[in-house]
């Protein structure tokens, strides 16, 4: 037999087999890892646990019971941390069991919207249905009949101009406009009429700040007995007010569109400096018309108008080029 060994020597060691124990459990991350801690450490025949057993026999007798309580709080903490690593290694969504700082900001998830475009969209249909205003529709691909023949616009008209329509074969075109859809709602329905359409109108523009091939329109059209033109500047005013701010200033200029008679211009005060800026036009509807739909001249009066969806929406937001609302930059999206 060995010489007896000092008490306080075993004990330390004992100190320091827990200690090493409890660390090689706690950094063992899979099934495996685990397992040869636990042979390492508890194996039944090389185990370290064990081999610390045997030490007690080599202890003095006075020694022998302080050594066995140590021993067995030693082993016991072991078997604990082998429970608590084996349950952590069988969690599939088991989390490092360090490196987490959980005081770290998280990652946003990142949220789409509505496009700005059809946020001013959304909020003009919402504006003028509490005008008592319904939503009419017509198609993108249009006959000549209803882009211009119907709107009173003569073969011979400069608008018709090939250079500056889209046209295609049959007789059809992109609608240049979204009067169209007044022709298309008129010819569906007798008067009264109250209505608005918003859509996409092509003209082969050359692409600058202020000019695209494609650009939307909202479209109004009131018909019934004794409209009169004070009613549309009313309705325009209220509508730029509510839209764009109470203080904003906007104004009419005598203009000439063939399916309007008079017609106007609309401006609207562009923010900072002096500019005014087109919002659309708009006028009487003219009663040639009427009597192309059907509707008695003699009998109803209307007014229609066209708006520029782009400038709306550009300068509510102070947008200074319209190529940014169709460039689908999310850095320029997500401000809005
Ligand atoms: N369609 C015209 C354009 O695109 C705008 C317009 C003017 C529409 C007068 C109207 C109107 O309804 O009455 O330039």
């Amino acid at each position: 037999m060995s010489p007896p060994e000092p008490l306080a020597s075993a004990l330390a060691d004992l100190d320091a087999l827990e200690a090493s124990g409890l660390a090689a459990f706690r950094q063992a991350e899979t099934a495996e890892a685990v397992e040869g801690v636990r042979i390492e450490f508890l194996g039944q025949k090389q185990g370290r646990v064990r081999a610390a057993q045997e030490r007690l026999k080599v202890l003095e007798p006075p020694d022998k019971r302080p050594y066995g309580q140590r021993f067995n709080t030693v082993k016991q903490a072991l078997e604990a941390a082998w429970d608590a690593a084996r349950a952590r290694a069988e969690r599939p969504d088991r989390a490092p069991s360090r490196g987490i700082d959980v005081t770290l900001p998280g990652h946003r998830p990142k949220l789409g919207h509505r496009h700005p475009l059809t946020q001013t969209a959304d909020e003009l249909v919402d504006l003028f249905g509490r005008f008592g205003f319904a939503v009419a529709r017509g198609p993108e691909v249009e006959d000549v009949r209803h882009n211009f023949e119907a709107l009173n616009i003569p073969p011979s008209h400069p608008a018709r101009d090939p250079l500056d329509n889209f046209y295609l074969p049959g007789g059809m075109m992109l609608r240049s406009q979204t009067s169209t859809v007044q022709i298309r709602v008129m010819e569906r329905q007798p008067p009264p009429v109250r209505v608005i359409a918003i859509g996409r109108v092509y003209r082969p523009d050359t692409v600058d700040a202020t000019h695209s091939f494609m650009f939307h329109q909202i479209e109004g059209l009131m018909v019934d007995r004794g409209v009169t033109m004070a009613d549309l500047k009313t309705l325009l005013r209220l509508f730029a007010q509510s839209y764009l701010g109470h203080d904003v200033k906007v104004r009419f200029r005598p203009s000439f569109f063939p399916f309007t008679e008079p017609s106007v211009e609309v401006d609207m005060h562009w923010h900072g400096g002096d500019r005014w800026v087109e919002m659309g036009g708009a006028g009487m509807v003219d009663p040639n018309v009427f009597r192309a739909v059907g509707y008695n001249p003699d009998e109803v009066t209307g007014f229609a108008f066209g708006l520029g969806i782009e400038r709306l929406c550009m300068r509510r937001h102070g947008i200074d080029d319209i190529r940014l609302l169709y460039q689908n930059d999310t850095r320029f999206l997500a401000q809005f």
